[in-house]
């Protein structure tokens, strides 16, 4: 595996959106953040000066969310914070155990496949999902009679990483190990691409942590996800 650098973990947004994801950005001076509805998630540098936040709140128009993912500068006073939800980073670093062969086959989910996406996310919660957020990177599914009942797929791709995201199981095809083979498989496929994987959790969400370190992920650090609303 090569040498891996794990500070692109430290901004895995700017990092992606500076770099794999550039043709996702908007970027205004050191300011960045996703095309609408692929996602809200907005970076700025390390060291921002008022003109950074300025830019920012250019690029995304008035009265618009901020998702600062694990950002640790804090925007001017005019911005109205939203949401702050503790949760931590993992990363993969090999081993897990090995969800269990039952047949169940593991399809990708196509462009046509996002009003049920959407539907099941609605339903199951993982986290933010738009409808354009399927374009970041693989989205895998698992179906049951035809219905989607769950879900993973990448997102964040800073420098040699992949983040695994969107995970999720309909309330009533919970703990049958869908979202252990779906997350199994995109970490086979990351790897095979040299990458390695890592998810980002909220805190509260013991259970999904529990799934994750079962399968081989580790904490890394913990994060603070802030939502700002722009003045
Ligand atoms: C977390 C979630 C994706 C798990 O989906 P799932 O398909 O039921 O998971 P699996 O069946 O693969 O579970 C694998 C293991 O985790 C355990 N597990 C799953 N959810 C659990 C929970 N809420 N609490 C404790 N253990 C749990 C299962 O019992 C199983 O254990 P085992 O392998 O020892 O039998 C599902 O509960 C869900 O959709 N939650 C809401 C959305 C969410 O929080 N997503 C994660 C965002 S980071």
């Amino acid at each position: 595996m090569a040498n891996r650098d794990a500070t692109a973990l430290d901004d895995p947004v700017g990092a992606s959106l500076r770099g794999h994801h550039a043709h996702h950005a908007r970027r205004l001076g050191g300011a960045a953040t996703y095309q609408p509805d692929v996602a809200t998630f907005s970076a700025v540098t390390a060291d921002p000066d008022p003109q950074e936040w300025a830019d920012l709140a250019r690029l995304l128009g008035r009265g618009e969310l901020a998702d600062m993912f694990s950002c640790a500068s804090v925007p001017p006073p005019e911005w109205e914070p939203v949401f702050v939800l503790e949760g931590r980073q993992m990363t993969w670093s090999g081993g897990g155990r090995r969800p269990a062969e039952t047949g169940t086959e593991v399809v990708e989910l196509g462009r046509d496949s996002v009003p049920e996406m959407l539907d099941l996310v609605a339903r199951a919660k993982p986290g933010p999902f738009w409808p354009r957020t399927r374009e970041l990177g693989t989205y895998l599914g698992v179906r049951d009679h035809g219905t989607l009942v769950a879900m993973a797929g990448e997102r964040l791709r800073p420098p040699g990483w992949t983040e695994i995201s969107a995970v999720c199981t309909a309330p009533e095809a919970r703990g049958r190990g869908h979202a252990a083979r779906l997350v199994s498989a995109l970490v086979a496929r990351i790897v095979a691409r040299d990458e390695r994987p890592f998810i980002h959790v909220a805190e509260a969400n013991t259970g999904a942590i529990a799934l994750y370190e079962r399968l081989g992920f580790e904490t890394r650090k913990p994060v603070t996800f802030r939502g700002f609303r722009t003045p």
